[in-house]
C-alpha cells in the first residue's frame, strides 16, 4: 500500500532548477539532447553503451525478449571484463595510475595499468592453481584494499563470477552467502585498518568456515608484507601463490555475453538475502555507458568514488564503469573521520580529484561536521554525485555550495543492486539540476509510476505511487541465483500477467515509491517494501527479526525504521520476552549482540524496546508501519485491521511510561 506519510511527503514545496555551470557542459561526454531519441530506438540505442566495449565476437541481437523476465542481451557476442578494463588500455596508458590507493594509515599506492595488468594475470594464475574452473563462484570478503579489485578482476579473467561480500559482514552473514553461492573458494584478509585499529578479519573466516557446509579453501591476502594476526595453516597465503606464479600471463576468457560475471548478494523482504546474479555483456556495457555519461569520466579524470566495493555501487562505479573507461580511481581504507574530520578534504587536495561521489549520509554527516572542517583544503570538484537515499533539498544545497563552490554539476542517481547501473538521473549537461530530485530517466529507460492496482499515475495528478520499469535494460539481474521463481516473485509478479510472452506485459517492481512532476522529473520517497536504508546500506526487517529471534530470552520481535537526521533510518527493535524473563539490560545486550552476529556491526539497532504485545492483524500478521508510527512519534495510522486495536496505544503509552 503507498503509505498516507509519502503522499503528504510528496507535496512538498518545489524546488527551484540549477543550471550546470557553461564550462562543465562544454567539455562533458555527454551534452547532445539527441541522445534520448537515440535511446528511444529500442533495444537498438543501447548498442550505443555496448560499443564502448572491444568484443571478441560481436552479438547478433541486441535484445532476446522471447521468453519474458529472462532476456538475454547482446546475444552471441563474446567479451572479457578483464581485458576491457586493462589489456585494452595498456597500448595508450600503461604508465597511468590506475588504481589510486589511500590507506587508513597513510600509506599510498599508485598501481597503474601495467601494474594492474601483472598483478591480474598473476592472482589469475593463482586461482587457477587453486582449482578455480570457469563459472566457478569465488566469494570475496576483502575491505578496501587493492586486493579486492586485482582479485575480483583476476575472477573475471578466468570466468571465475566472484561475490564480494561487504567486510562488515558478520562471519555467520559470510557463511550463509559462501552456502548460498556453493563456492568452493573464499578469499579474504589478515586485516585492515577502522579508526586507528587494526581489525582481525581472520577471525571472521575461521568463524565462517567453522559453519558452512561445504569445505571450501580458503585463500589469505594480508595487509603489510608480513601478516599481523594468526593465519591458520589451513589456509593458502595469497602472497605464496603471487611468488609461484609471479610474471605469468593468464589468456583473458572469452566469455559469452550473457555468461554471469558476479553475484552480488542484497536483501530483500524475506529472512534469506538474494545472490543477484548480473551478466556480464550487458552489465559492462550499461557500467561503462553510464560513467561515461552520467559520471562525465574522462581517461585523463582523477575520479573518486567514496562507496565501498563490498556493495554494488563500487562494483558498478569504483571498479568496472572507470577502470573500462581507462580513468584513474580512487581508493579510500578507511573512515573520512580519521584521523580528523578534514580527511576527505585532504585526499581530493592532494590528488586533486575531479570528480566526487559520495552517499546523502555522508553529506549530511559533513553537514553536520559544519562547513569550517572543509577550510584550508584547496580542491575543485567539476562533478559530484550522489546515491543510494533521497537526498533532502537543504542537504543537496549545502553540497552544492559548500562542497561544489557553485560551480560544479551534481547528479542524483537512482538504481538499486539489482539494476546494474543508474536508472533515472539527469546527464548533467543536458538537465538543469533539482535539489532533492533524481531527476529525468537515464537514455532508454522507461519508468512509470503505478498506483496498487497497476494503472499508471500520470505526473499531472502529482500522486506518489509505486516505482516501476516498464522495459529491460542491459544492466538489470539475470535472475536470483538458484531461483528463478523467486526472482519472478519478487520483481514481477506484481504488475505483470505472469502468462505472457509479450515482454509488454512484464513490467519491473522497484519497491520503491516516487512521484513524477509535470517536469518529467521524479522524485523518490522510499522504500514501499520491508526494507530499511541504514545509512545507504540495504536492510531487511525480516533478517534483522530473524537475527533477534536467535536470543532465547526473546518471544517475538519486530523491527521497524526510525526516521535518523544522519543515517537516514535505524533499527529499532520491539520485542516481547518469554514467560518468566526479566526484562533486563543484559537481554537487550544480547539482542544488539545478536543482531552484530548474525549481520554485521553496521547492522546494530538503534533502540530495543521491550513490549507486552506486538500489533498484529486479525490473521497474525505483524503491522510493522504501526511500529514505525511509534518509533517517529507520528499519528498512528489505520489500526481498524488488528486482532486488538488498543495495542499500539499501549506500546505508546509504556515506552513514554519507561
Ligand atoms: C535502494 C536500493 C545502487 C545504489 C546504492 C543502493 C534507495 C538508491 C537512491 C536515490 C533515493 C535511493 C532506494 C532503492 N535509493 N538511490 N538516488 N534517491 N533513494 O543500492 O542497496 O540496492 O538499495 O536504495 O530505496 O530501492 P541498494
Amino acid at each position: 500500500m503507498v503509505d498516507e506519510d509519502i503522499t503528504i511527503e510528496s507535496r512538498l514545496a518545489e524546488q527551484e532548477y540549477f543550471s550546470p555551470p557553461e564550462e562543465f557542459v562544454e567539455q562533458a561526454n555527454m551534452a547532445d539532447p539527441a541522445v534520448y531519441d537515440r535511446f528511444d530506438e529500442f533495444p537498438e540505442g543501447f548498442e550505443e553503451y555496448a560499443e564502448m566495449l572491444d568484443w571478441d565476437e560481436q552479438w547478433d541481437e541486441v535484445l532476446d525478449d522471447s521468453n519474458p523476465p529472462f532476456y538475454e542481451w547482446f546475444v552471441g557476442g563474446k567479451l572479457n571484463a578483464s581485458h576491457n578494463c586493462i589489456d585494452r588500455h595498456l597500448d595508450e596508458r600503461k604508465n597511468q595510475t590506475a588504481l589510486l590507493w589511500e590507506g587508513e594509515d597513510g600509506e599510498q599506492r599508485n598501481v597503474s595499468y601495467q601494474d594492474l595488468y601483472r598483478e591480474v594475470n598473476a592472482m589469475a594464475a593463482a586461482l587457477r592453481s587453486m582449482g578455480v574452473e570457469e563459472d566457478d563462484v569465488v566469494t570475496i570478503h576483502l575491505p578496501m584494499v587493492p586486493a579486492l579489485p586485482i582479485t575480483m578482476l583476476a575472477c573475471a579473467r578466468i570466468g571465475a563470477p566472484h561475490s564480494v561480500v561487504f567486510a562488515g559482514f558478520s562471519a555467520s552473514a559470510l557463511a550463509n552467502r559462501v552456502d548460498s553461492a556453493d563456492s568452493d573458494h573464499v578469499v579474504t584478509i589478515d586485516g585492515y585498518y577502522r579508526r586507528g585499529d587494526f581489525l582481525d578479519h581472520i577471525e571472521k573466516a575461521d568463524e565462517a568456515m567453522a559453519a558452512v557446509d561445504g569445505d571450501p579453501e580458503v585463500l589469505a591476502w594480508t595487509r603489510h608484507d608480513e601478516p599481523q594476526v594468526d593465519v591458520s595453516d589451513d589456509y593458502t597465503m595469497v602472497a605464496d601463490l603471487l611468488d609461484d606464479h609471479h610474471g605469468e600471463t593468464v589468456e583473458p576468457v572469452s566469455r559469452d555475453a550473457e555468461d554471469p560475471l558476479f553475484l552480488m548478494y542484497t536483501s530483500g523482504t524475506t529472512g534469506e538475502p538474494k545472490g543477484c546474479q548480473h551478466r556480464t555483456g550487458g552489465y559492462l556495457a550499461y557500467a561503462t555507458g553510464t560513467s561515461k555519461y552520467v559520471e562525465d569520466i574522462k581517461p585523463e579524470d582523477t575520479y573518486w568514488c567514496m562507496a565501498d566495493i563490498g556493495w554494488i555501487t563500487g562494483h558498478s562505479y569504483i571498479v568496472y564503469g572507470p577502470l573500462a573507461l581507462g580513468t584513474t580511481t580512487v581508493m579510500y581504507e578507511g573512515t573520512p573521520d580519521y584521523p580528523h574530520k578534514g580527511r576527505t578534504w585532504d585526499i581530493a587536495e592532494k590528488y586533486d580529484v575531479d570528480i566526487f561521489h559520495t552517499s546523502p549520509t555522508a553529506v549530511r554527516q559533513f553537514m553536520k561536521w559544519g562547513e569550517e572542517e572543509l577550510e584550508g583544503y584547496d580542491f575543485d570538484f567539476r562533478h559530484m554525485t550522489t546515491v543510494g537515499e533521497p537526498i533532502q533539498p537543504e542537504a543537496w544545497l549545502w553540497y552544492y555550495k559548500h562542497i561544489g563552490g557553485e560551480d560544479a554539476a551534481i547528479v542524483d542517481t537512482w538504481w538499486q543492486t539489482e539494476n546494474g547501473g543508474h536508472l533515472i538521473t539527469n546527464l548533467p549537461a543536458i538537465q538543469d539540476m533539482k535539489p532533492g530530485s533524481a531527476g529525468r530517466p537515464a537514455p532508454g529507460i522507461e519508468p512509470a509510476i503505478l498506483d496498487d492496482e497497476g494503472n499508471e499515475i500520470g505526473a499531472e495528478a502529482g500522486e506518489a505511487g509505486n516505482l516501476a520499469i516498464t522495459r529491460p535494460w542491459p544492466g538489470m539481474l539475470q535472475t536470483v541465483y538458484g531461483n528463478d521463481e523467486r526472482f519472478i516473485a519478487e520483481y514481477w509478479e506484481r504488475f505483470s500477467d505472469t502468462d505472457s510472452d509479450d515482454s509488454e506485459d512484464w513490467v519491473y517492481e522497484a519497491g520503491d515509491a516516487a512521484v513524477k512532476g509535470t517536469d518529467g522529473y521524479y522524485r523518490i520517497l522510499g522504500r514501499l517494501d520491508d526494507v530499511m536504508n541504514v545509512a545507504g546500506h540495504r536492510l531487511g526487517t525480516m533478517e534483522l527479526e530473524s537475527a533477534v529471534a536467535e536470543v532465547d530470552d526473546v518471544a517475538e520481535a519486530a523491527v521497524a525504521a526510525r526516521d535518523d537526521a544522519e543515517k537516514g533510518e535505524v533499527p529499532d527493535v520491539y520485542v516481547t520476552v518469554r514467560e518468566g524473563v526479566e526484562e533486563s539490560e543484559a537481554v537487550r545486550e544480547r539482542i544488539v549482540g545478536a543482531v552484530e552476529d548474525g549481520i554485521g556491526k553496521f547492522a546494530r539497532p538503534a533502540n530495543v524496546l521491550f513490549v507486552d504485545d506486538l500489533p498484529k492483524t486479525r490473521s497474525g500478521k505483524i503491522m510493522r508501519r504501526l511500529l514505525e508510527d511509534i518509533s517517529n512519534d507520528d499519528e498512528l495510522g489505520n489500526t481498524s485491521t488488528l486482532a486488538d486495536p488498543s495495542v499500539p496505544e499501549e506500546i505508546r503509552d509504556q515506552l513514554r511510561a519507561d
